[in-house]
């Protein structure tokens, strides 16, 4: 059994002292870790104090990004040796404003996936099609070439313990989700391109989260589904009662 997850992307919000305050106010409420496993991918600027507030609860740190390369001349990046250093434990990769915005191809997906691996954080691969793809029916096989792309060359054993969320680019931030029928039939698709590259035993033990426009009032339709193992929430996991909120739907 995959246990559920939500893992909250804050992208640029907040404040030092608001994410404090915010994991302060959560940690203590979070359901138990033998139900439902929470992550919070904030700005890099607030993961040691995020790590130290919630030393010892049910509340994981992830950054938003990190860069492939060990170390060099690559202004204003972060180095996975110095998130590994600091005790973070997952990284998105790949979220489609980074591929859109700052130029993050499949290839440096790929190359940032076994970088993480290789200092010990769980990769969150984001993969998603715009309005037009999915307009053009060309949703599942974007998808599935999106997904291949990341994982060549990572091992059996690796892919059981990534996590891949599936976004589609027009539910971000819309307020349009994508309903729970085809969010469940896109994932099952990278359930089935996971089972044939490797095994129906990584397929089954890859989680694979939807996201897109999740909020406390489409959470349970989603969670119900079978091949979503959780979601990866924008703006409703800014608020520590909405975030708190997805996390019970979940567990
Ligand atoms: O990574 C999460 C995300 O892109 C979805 O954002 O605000 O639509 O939940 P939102």
């Amino acid at each position: 059994m995959r246990k559920p997850l939500i893992a909250g992307n804050w992208k640029m919000n907040k404040t030092i002292q608001e994410a404090v305050d915010f994991a302060n106010e959560v940690k203590g409420l979070v359901p138990d870790r033998s139900k439902v496993d929470s992550i919070i991918c904030a700005p890099a600027l607030f993961l040691d104090r995020l790590l130290a507030a919630v030393d010892g609860y049910n509340v994981h740190i992830g950054a938003q990004t990190m860069h492939y390369e060990e170390s060099g001349a690559f202004t204003g990046e972060i180095s996975p040796a110095a998130l590994e250093d600091l005790g973070v434990s997952y990284c998105i990769i790949g979220h489609s404003e980074r591929r859109d915005m700052f130029n993050e191809t499949d290839e440096s997906v790929n190359k940032k996936t076994a970088a993480a691996f290789r200092h010990n954080i769980k990769p969150i691969i984001c993969v998603g099609e715009t309005l037009e793809q999915r307009e053009r029916n060309e949703t599942k096989g974007h998808v599935a070439n999106q997904v291949s792309k990341a994982l060549q060359g990572l091992t059996e054993e690796q892919v059981k313990q990534l996590i891949i969320a599936y976004e589609p680019i027009w539910a971000i931030g819309t307020g349009k989700s994508s309903t729970a029928e085809d969010a469940n039939e896109v994932c099952g698709h990278i359930r089935q391109v996971v089972e044939s590259s490797y095994s129906g035993s990584a397929a089954q033990s890859v989680k694979i989260l939807y996201g897109g426009s999740v909020n406390p009032g489409n959470i349970d339709e989603l969670m119900a589904k079978p091949e979503i193992d959780g979601a990866l929430v924008g703006g409703a996991s800014l608020d520590p009662h909405s975030f708190l909120r997805l996390l019970e739907a979940a567990a």
